[in-house]
Protein backbone atom coordinates (compact mmCIF):
# COMPACT_ATOMS: atom_id res chain seq x y z
CA UNK A 1 0.00 0.00 0.00
CA UNK A 2 0.79 3.62 -0.68
CA UNK A 3 1.10 5.72 2.18
CA UNK A 4 -0.50 9.63 1.76
CA UNK A 5 1.79 12.87 2.88
CA UNK A 6 0.61 12.08 6.55
CA UNK A 7 1.19 9.06 7.50
CA UNK A 8 4.58 6.50 7.13
CA UNK A 9 4.58 2.85 7.80
CA UNK A 10 6.55 0.74 10.72
CA UNK A 11 7.14 -2.72 10.24
CA UNK A 12 5.56 -4.45 13.01
CA UNK A 13 8.85 -6.05 14.78
CA UNK A 14 10.16 -2.15 15.10
CA UNK A 15 6.93 -1.14 17.27
CA UNK A 16 7.90 -3.43 19.65
CA UNK A 17 11.86 -3.33 19.77
CA UNK A 18 11.15 0.40 19.79
CA UNK A 19 8.82 0.27 22.94
CA UNK A 20 10.79 -2.29 25.10
CA UNK A 21 14.12 0.01 24.14
CA UNK A 22 12.31 3.14 25.71
CA UNK A 23 11.23 1.06 28.98
CA UNK A 24 14.69 -0.26 29.49
CA UNK A 25 15.91 2.77 29.08
CA UNK A 26 13.50 4.45 31.17
CA UNK A 27 14.51 1.94 34.00
CA UNK A 28 11.66 -0.95 33.84
CA UNK A 29 12.66 -4.31 34.78
CA UNK A 30 13.33 -6.09 30.99
CA UNK A 31 9.98 -8.60 31.70
CA UNK A 32 7.99 -5.70 32.76
CA UNK A 33 8.69 -3.73 29.79
CA UNK A 34 8.24 -5.97 27.34
CA UNK A 35 4.73 -6.85 29.03
CA UNK A 36 3.77 -3.45 28.57
CA UNK A 37 5.21 -3.02 24.87
CA UNK A 38 3.56 -6.43 23.93
CA UNK A 39 -0.19 -4.92 24.80
CA UNK A 40 0.64 -1.44 23.40
CA UNK A 41 1.76 -2.78 20.25
CA UNK A 42 -1.20 -5.11 20.21
CA UNK A 43 -3.45 -1.87 20.49
CA UNK A 44 -1.97 -0.25 17.29
CA UNK A 45 -1.90 -3.32 15.40
CA UNK A 46 -5.94 -4.09 16.20
CA UNK A 47 -6.51 0.03 15.20
CA UNK A 48 -7.24 0.98 18.82
CA UNK A 49 -4.18 3.88 18.08
CA UNK A 50 -5.31 5.94 21.20
CA UNK A 51 -3.55 3.09 23.18
CA UNK A 52 -0.73 1.63 21.47
CA UNK A 53 2.63 4.30 20.81
CA UNK A 54 -0.03 7.09 21.32
CA UNK A 55 0.48 5.99 25.50
CA UNK A 56 4.27 5.17 26.23
CA UNK A 57 5.22 8.84 27.03
CA UNK A 58 2.78 8.09 29.76
CA UNK A 59 4.20 5.03 30.90
CA UNK A 60 8.21 6.11 30.33
CA UNK A 61 7.46 9.32 32.89
CA UNK A 62 5.65 6.87 35.31
CA UNK A 63 8.62 4.89 35.56
CA UNK A 64 11.23 8.20 35.55
CA UNK A 65 9.36 9.42 38.29
CA UNK A 66 9.46 6.68 40.49
CA UNK A 67 5.43 6.60 41.04
CA UNK A 68 5.43 3.53 39.42
CA UNK A 69 7.16 0.22 40.66
CA UNK A 70 10.05 -0.63 38.35
CA UNK A 71 10.43 -4.49 40.18
CA UNK A 72 8.19 -6.81 41.90
CA UNK A 73 5.75 -8.89 41.75
CA UNK A 74 1.41 -9.13 42.54
CA UNK A 75 0.77 -10.84 45.19
CA UNK A 76 -2.75 -12.95 46.03
CA UNK A 77 -4.31 -11.33 49.46
CA UNK A 78 -7.07 -13.65 49.84
CA UNK A 79 -8.23 -16.57 47.76
CA UNK A 80 -10.88 -19.41 47.16
CA UNK A 81 -11.68 -21.81 44.38
CA UNK A 82 -13.10 -19.67 41.81
CA UNK A 83 -11.74 -15.92 43.23
CA UNK A 84 -8.85 -14.21 44.22
CA UNK A 85 -7.99 -10.98 45.57
CA UNK A 86 -4.63 -9.11 44.44
CA UNK A 87 -2.03 -6.49 44.92
CA UNK A 88 -0.91 -5.30 42.28
CA UNK A 89 1.64 -3.69 44.60
CA UNK A 90 2.17 -0.60 42.29
CA UNK A 91 3.99 -2.44 39.48
CA UNK A 92 2.94 -1.44 35.74
CA UNK A 93 -0.41 -2.14 34.83
CA UNK A 94 0.40 -4.84 32.08
CA UNK A 95 2.29 -6.80 35.09
CA UNK A 96 -0.97 -6.66 37.35
CA UNK A 97 -3.26 -7.60 34.42
CA UNK A 98 -1.79 -10.84 33.12
CA UNK A 99 -0.83 -12.19 36.73
CA UNK A 100 -4.31 -11.62 37.54
CA UNK A 101 -5.68 -13.30 34.75
CA UNK A 102 -3.70 -16.08 34.20
CA UNK A 103 -4.90 -17.20 38.17
CA UNK A 104 -8.24 -16.22 36.54
CA UNK A 105 -7.40 -19.19 33.59
CA UNK A 106 -6.11 -21.70 36.20
CA UNK A 107 -9.16 -21.21 38.33
CA UNK A 108 -11.87 -21.59 35.67
CA UNK A 109 -9.72 -24.83 34.36
CA UNK A 110 -10.16 -26.15 38.36
CA UNK A 111 -13.54 -24.81 39.16
CA UNK A 112 -15.43 -23.32 35.54
CA UNK A 113 -14.91 -19.85 36.52
CA UNK A 114 -11.90 -17.70 37.78
CA UNK A 115 -12.87 -13.97 39.04
CA UNK A 116 -10.07 -12.12 40.22
CA UNK A 117 -10.02 -8.35 41.46
CA UNK A 118 -7.16 -6.49 42.05
CA UNK A 119 -6.42 -3.15 43.70
CA UNK A 120 -2.54 -1.21 43.40
CA UNK A 121 -2.77 -1.57 39.75
CA UNK A 122 -1.86 1.15 37.26
CA UNK A 123 -3.02 2.07 33.45
CA UNK A 124 -3.24 -1.23 32.02
CA UNK A 125 -3.42 -0.84 28.02
CA UNK A 126 -6.66 -2.03 26.36
CA UNK A 127 -9.06 -4.38 28.17
CA UNK A 128 -9.30 -6.75 25.15
CA UNK A 129 -5.57 -7.96 25.78
CA UNK A 130 -6.82 -10.00 29.06
CA UNK A 131 -9.82 -10.85 27.51
CA UNK A 132 -8.17 -12.41 24.84
CA UNK A 133 -5.74 -13.98 26.90
CA UNK A 134 -8.65 -15.99 28.28
CA UNK A 135 -10.15 -16.79 24.39
CA UNK A 136 -6.41 -18.23 23.81
CA UNK A 137 -7.05 -21.11 26.10
CA UNK A 138 -10.99 -21.46 24.80
CA UNK A 139 -12.35 -19.79 27.25
CA UNK A 140 -14.51 -16.66 27.56
CA UNK A 141 -12.79 -13.61 29.61
CA UNK A 142 -14.03 -10.14 30.88
CA UNK A 143 -11.44 -7.69 31.90
CA UNK A 144 -12.77 -3.96 33.10
CA UNK A 145 -10.37 -1.18 34.63
CA UNK A 146 -11.41 2.08 36.67
CA UNK A 147 -8.99 4.98 35.21
CA UNK A 148 -8.21 8.70 36.31
CA UNK A 149 -11.58 11.13 35.91
CA UNK A 150 -12.64 12.35 33.06
CA UNK A 151 -15.82 11.94 32.27
CA UNK A 152 -18.88 13.98 33.27
CA UNK A 153 -21.94 11.35 35.08
CA UNK A 154 -25.36 13.02 32.83
CA UNK A 155 -25.94 16.29 33.81
CA UNK A 156 -22.84 16.98 35.91
CA UNK A 157 -19.85 19.28 34.41
CA UNK A 158 -17.74 17.50 36.87
CA UNK A 159 -15.62 14.90 35.43
CA UNK A 160 -15.54 12.32 38.16
CA UNK A 161 -15.32 8.62 36.47
CA UNK A 162 -12.81 7.18 33.98
CA UNK A 163 -13.18 6.23 30.66
CA UNK A 164 -13.78 2.75 32.50
CA UNK A 165 -13.58 0.54 29.52
CA UNK A 166 -14.64 -3.15 29.54
CA UNK A 167 -13.70 -5.98 27.30
CA UNK A 168 -15.87 -9.67 26.76
CA UNK A 169 -14.24 -12.34 24.88
CA UNK A 170 -15.95 -15.52 23.60
CA UNK A 171 -14.81 -18.57 21.51
CA UNK A 172 -16.60 -19.12 18.39
CA UNK A 173 -16.23 -22.39 16.22
CA UNK A 174 -12.99 -22.48 13.44
CA UNK A 175 -10.69 -19.77 15.49
CA UNK A 176 -13.68 -17.27 15.14
CA UNK A 177 -14.75 -14.84 18.15
CA UNK A 178 -16.88 -12.19 19.66
CA UNK A 179 -14.59 -9.49 21.21
CA UNK A 180 -15.98 -6.76 22.42
CA UNK A 181 -13.45 -3.99 23.90
CA UNK A 182 -14.84 -0.38 24.71
CA UNK A 183 -14.58 2.41 26.60
CA UNK A 184 -17.95 3.42 28.66
CA UNK A 185 -17.43 7.02 27.66
CA UNK A 186 -18.22 7.77 23.89
CA UNK A 187 -14.77 7.49 22.76
CA UNK A 188 -11.59 7.35 24.75
CA UNK A 189 -9.73 10.34 25.28
CA UNK A 190 -6.60 9.21 23.31
CA UNK A 191 -9.07 9.37 20.37
CA UNK A 192 -9.86 13.28 20.97
CA UNK A 193 -6.43 13.26 21.33
CA UNK A 194 -5.81 11.79 17.99
CA UNK A 195 -8.26 14.31 16.68
CA UNK A 196 -6.29 17.24 18.20
CA UNK A 197 -3.20 15.97 16.46
CA UNK A 198 -5.14 15.80 13.34
CA UNK A 199 -6.41 18.97 14.02
CA UNK A 200 -10.19 17.90 13.05
CA UNK A 201 -12.95 18.44 14.93
CA UNK A 202 -14.63 15.97 17.20
CA UNK A 203 -18.22 14.59 16.55
CA UNK A 204 -20.88 15.66 19.03
CA UNK A 205 -21.13 13.15 21.82
CA UNK A 206 -17.54 12.61 22.89
CA UNK A 207 -16.99 15.63 24.92
CA UNK A 208 -18.24 18.94 26.27
CA UNK A 209 -16.85 21.99 27.48
CA UNK A 210 -16.47 23.30 31.13
CA UNK A 211 -19.65 24.66 31.22
CA UNK A 212 -21.46 21.16 30.64
CA UNK A 213 -22.22 21.66 27.04
CA UNK A 214 -21.56 19.45 24.16
CA UNK A 215 -18.97 20.68 21.99
CA UNK A 216 -17.06 19.73 18.28
CA UNK A 217 -13.41 21.34 19.78
CA UNK A 218 -11.33 18.21 21.31
CA UNK A 219 -9.15 21.62 23.00
CA UNK A 220 -12.09 21.89 25.06
CA UNK A 221 -11.76 18.71 26.39
CA UNK A 222 -8.16 18.46 26.57
CA UNK A 223 -7.11 22.26 27.16
CA UNK A 224 -10.01 24.17 28.57
CA UNK A 225 -11.30 22.48 31.41
CA UNK A 226 -13.99 20.55 29.58
CA UNK A 227 -14.60 16.67 29.89
CA UNK A 228 -15.68 13.02 28.48
CA UNK A 229 -19.15 12.24 27.79
CA UNK A 230 -20.43 8.90 28.98
CA UNK A 231 -21.10 6.24 26.50
CA UNK A 232 -24.26 7.83 24.52
CA UNK A 233 -23.26 11.60 24.89
CA UNK A 234 -25.76 13.95 26.33
CA UNK A 235 -28.76 12.83 28.50
CA UNK A 236 -31.42 12.89 25.13
CA UNK A 237 -29.26 10.51 23.31
CA UNK A 238 -29.03 7.93 26.44
CA UNK A 239 -25.90 8.96 27.63
CA UNK A 240 -27.35 7.75 31.34
CA UNK A 241 -27.12 4.37 30.25
CA UNK A 242 -23.06 4.74 29.70
CA UNK A 243 -22.80 6.87 32.85
CA UNK A 244 -24.25 3.67 34.43
CA UNK A 245 -21.89 0.99 32.92
CA UNK A 246 -19.23 3.26 34.05
CA UNK A 247 -20.38 3.15 37.55
CA UNK A 248 -21.15 -0.29 36.93
CA UNK A 249 -16.97 -0.91 36.08
CA UNK A 250 -15.61 1.34 39.15
CA UNK A 251 -17.91 -1.13 41.60
CA UNK A 252 -16.56 -4.34 39.89
CA UNK A 253 -12.97 -2.67 40.23
CA UNK A 254 -12.08 -0.06 42.85
CA UNK A 255 -15.00 -0.73 44.93
CA UNK A 256 -14.50 -4.44 45.23
CA UNK A 257 -10.73 -4.32 44.66
CA UNK A 258 -10.55 -1.83 47.46
CA UNK A 259 -8.66 0.56 45.40
CA UNK A 260 -9.34 4.06 44.74
CA UNK A 261 -12.41 5.26 43.16
CA UNK A 262 -14.32 8.02 40.88
CA UNK A 263 -12.52 11.19 41.68
CA UNK A 264 -10.01 9.81 44.58
CA UNK A 265 -8.38 8.36 41.41
CA UNK A 266 -5.16 10.14 41.03
CA UNK A 267 -5.50 13.08 38.03
CA UNK A 268 -4.76 12.25 34.59
CA UNK A 269 -1.26 12.15 33.37
CA UNK A 270 -0.13 13.33 37.30
CA UNK A 271 2.60 11.26 38.68
CA UNK A 272 2.57 12.91 41.64
CA UNK A 273 0.57 10.04 43.33
CA UNK A 274 0.28 6.67 43.14
CA UNK A 275 -2.79 5.57 40.93
CA UNK A 276 -3.94 2.47 42.58
CA UNK A 277 -6.64 1.51 40.12
CA UNK A 278 -8.66 -1.52 40.78
CA UNK A 279 -9.33 -4.08 37.92
CA UNK A 280 -11.39 -6.91 37.53
CA UNK A 281 -10.10 -10.61 35.12
CA UNK A 282 -12.93 -13.68 34.82
CA UNK A 283 -12.41 -16.20 32.67
CA UNK A 284 -15.39 -18.59 32.53
CA UNK A 285 -15.15 -22.45 30.88
CA UNK A 286 -18.42 -22.31 28.25
CA UNK A 287 -17.95 -26.60 28.62
CA UNK A 288 -19.48 -26.13 31.93
CA UNK A 289 -22.92 -25.35 30.34
CA UNK A 290 -24.91 -26.28 27.48
CA UNK A 291 -22.54 -28.52 25.12
CA UNK A 292 -21.64 -26.68 21.48
CA UNK A 293 -20.99 -22.82 22.73
CA UNK A 294 -18.86 -22.35 19.93
CA UNK A 295 -21.31 -23.71 17.25
CA UNK A 296 -24.01 -21.91 18.31
CA UNK A 297 -21.85 -18.68 18.85
CA UNK A 298 -20.31 -18.79 15.65
CA UNK A 299 -24.37 -19.43 13.87
CA UNK A 300 -25.33 -16.23 15.82
CA UNK A 301 -22.28 -14.26 14.45
CA UNK A 302 -23.16 -15.70 11.00
CA UNK A 303 -27.00 -14.53 11.10
CA UNK A 304 -25.97 -11.00 12.26
CA UNK A 305 -22.86 -10.80 9.44
CA UNK A 306 -25.33 -11.60 6.78
CA UNK A 307 -27.82 -9.02 7.36
CA UNK A 308 -28.97 -6.88 4.89
CA UNK A 309 -26.62 -4.01 5.45
CA UNK A 310 -28.58 -0.21 5.42
CA UNK A 311 -25.34 0.88 2.89
CA UNK A 312 -24.67 -2.06 0.22
CA UNK A 313 -20.70 -1.64 0.98
CA UNK A 314 -21.01 -1.59 4.99
CA UNK A 315 -21.38 -4.99 5.82
CA UNK A 316 -23.47 -5.96 9.04
CA UNK A 317 -20.21 -6.54 11.84
CA UNK A 318 -20.13 -8.13 15.10
CA UNK A 319 -17.72 -6.97 17.95
CA UNK A 320 -13.60 -7.99 17.08
CA UNK A 321 -14.89 -7.89 13.21
CA UNK A 322 -12.62 -4.28 12.52
CA UNK A 323 -9.66 -5.28 14.70
CA UNK A 324 -9.73 -8.70 12.48
CA UNK A 325 -10.11 -6.23 9.48
CA UNK A 326 -7.13 -3.98 10.76
CA UNK A 327 -4.80 -6.78 11.73
CA UNK A 328 -5.14 -8.47 8.21
CA UNK A 329 -4.88 -4.97 6.31
CA UNK A 330 -1.85 -4.56 8.40
CA UNK A 331 -0.03 -7.81 7.46
CA UNK A 332 -0.89 -6.89 3.85
CA UNK A 333 0.63 -3.57 3.74
CA UNK A 334 3.80 -5.60 5.67
CA UNK A 335 3.73 -2.91 8.44
CA UNK A 336 1.35 -0.62 10.85
CA UNK A 337 0.11 2.92 9.60
CA UNK A 338 0.83 5.98 11.94
CA UNK A 339 -0.11 9.49 11.28
CA UNK A 340 3.29 11.63 11.02
CA UNK A 341 2.99 13.72 14.20
CA UNK A 342 2.69 10.86 16.46
CA UNK A 343 6.11 9.10 14.92
CA UNK A 344 7.77 12.79 14.98
CA UNK A 345 7.04 12.89 18.93
CA UNK A 346 7.88 9.09 18.73
CA UNK A 347 11.60 10.53 17.17
CA UNK A 348 11.52 13.58 20.34
CA UNK A 349 11.43 10.43 22.78
CA UNK A 350 13.80 8.20 20.85
CA UNK A 351 16.23 11.24 20.93
CA UNK A 352 15.37 11.93 25.28
CA UNK A 353 15.63 8.13 26.19
CA UNK A 354 19.05 7.85 23.68
CA UNK A 355 16.94 4.82 21.84
CA UNK A 356 17.31 4.52 18.04
CA UNK A 357 13.73 5.81 16.60
CA UNK A 358 12.08 3.72 14.48
CA UNK A 359 12.90 2.44 10.93
CA UNK A 360 10.26 3.39 8.45
CA UNK A 361 8.83 0.13 5.60
N1 LIG B 1 -6.88 1.34 30.04
C1 LIG B 1 -7.63 2.39 29.91
O1 LIG B 1 -7.57 3.28 30.74
C2 LIG B 1 -8.56 2.53 28.74
C3 LIG B 1 -9.55 3.49 28.82
C4 LIG B 1 -10.43 3.60 27.75
C5 LIG B 1 -10.31 2.80 26.63
N2 LIG B 1 -9.33 1.87 26.59
C6 LIG B 1 -9.16 1.03 25.41
O2 LIG B 1 -9.27 1.83 24.24
C7 LIG B 1 -9.69 1.03 23.15
C8 LIG B 1 -10.68 1.79 22.32
O3 LIG B 1 -11.93 1.87 22.99
P1 LIG B 1 -13.20 2.46 22.19
O4 LIG B 1 -14.36 2.45 23.08
O5 LIG B 1 -12.79 3.72 21.56
O6 LIG B 1 -13.35 1.34 21.04
P2 LIG B 1 -14.23 1.40 19.68
O7 LIG B 1 -15.37 2.32 19.82
O8 LIG B 1 -13.33 1.58 18.52
O9 LIG B 1 -14.77 -0.11 19.59
C9 LIG B 1 -15.55 -0.64 20.62
C10 LIG B 1 -16.03 -2.03 20.27
O10 LIG B 1 -16.99 -1.95 19.24
C11 LIG B 1 -16.72 -2.88 18.20
N3 LIG B 1 -17.19 -2.27 16.95
C12 LIG B 1 -16.68 -1.18 16.32
N4 LIG B 1 -17.40 -0.91 15.21
C13 LIG B 1 -18.37 -1.85 15.15
C14 LIG B 1 -19.47 -2.10 14.25
N5 LIG B 1 -19.69 -1.34 13.19
N6 LIG B 1 -20.27 -3.15 14.51
C15 LIG B 1 -20.06 -3.95 15.58
N7 LIG B 1 -19.07 -3.75 16.48
C16 LIG B 1 -18.24 -2.72 16.25
C17 LIG B 1 -15.23 -3.09 18.24
O11 LIG B 1 -14.91 -4.37 17.73
C18 LIG B 1 -14.96 -2.98 19.75
O12 LIG B 1 -15.14 -4.22 20.36
C19 LIG B 1 -10.18 -0.27 23.76
O13 LIG B 1 -9.23 -1.25 23.50
C20 LIG B 1 -10.25 0.01 25.25
O14 LIG B 1 -10.00 -1.11 26.08
C21 LIG B 1 -8.46 1.71 27.62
Amino acid sequence: MSTDSLHVQIPKAEVLKFCEACMQSAGANKDHGRQLSEVLFAADYRGHFSHGLNRLPMYVRDIQAKITEKDGEPQILKESAGTAWVDGKNLLGPVVGNFCMDLAIKKAKDAGIGWVVAKGSNHYGIAGWYSLRALDQGLMGISMTNTSPLSAPTRSKEAVLGTNPMSFSAPGKDGDSFVLDMATTTVALGKIEMQKRKNEKMPLGWGQGADGVSSEDPRDVTDRGGCLQPLGGPEITGGYKGYGLSALVEIFCGILGGAHYGPNVRKWMSTQQEADLGQMFAAINPACFCDGFEDRLSDFMGMLRGLDPAEADKPVLVAGDPERQHMAKVDKDGGITYHKNLITSMNELAAELKVTPMKLL
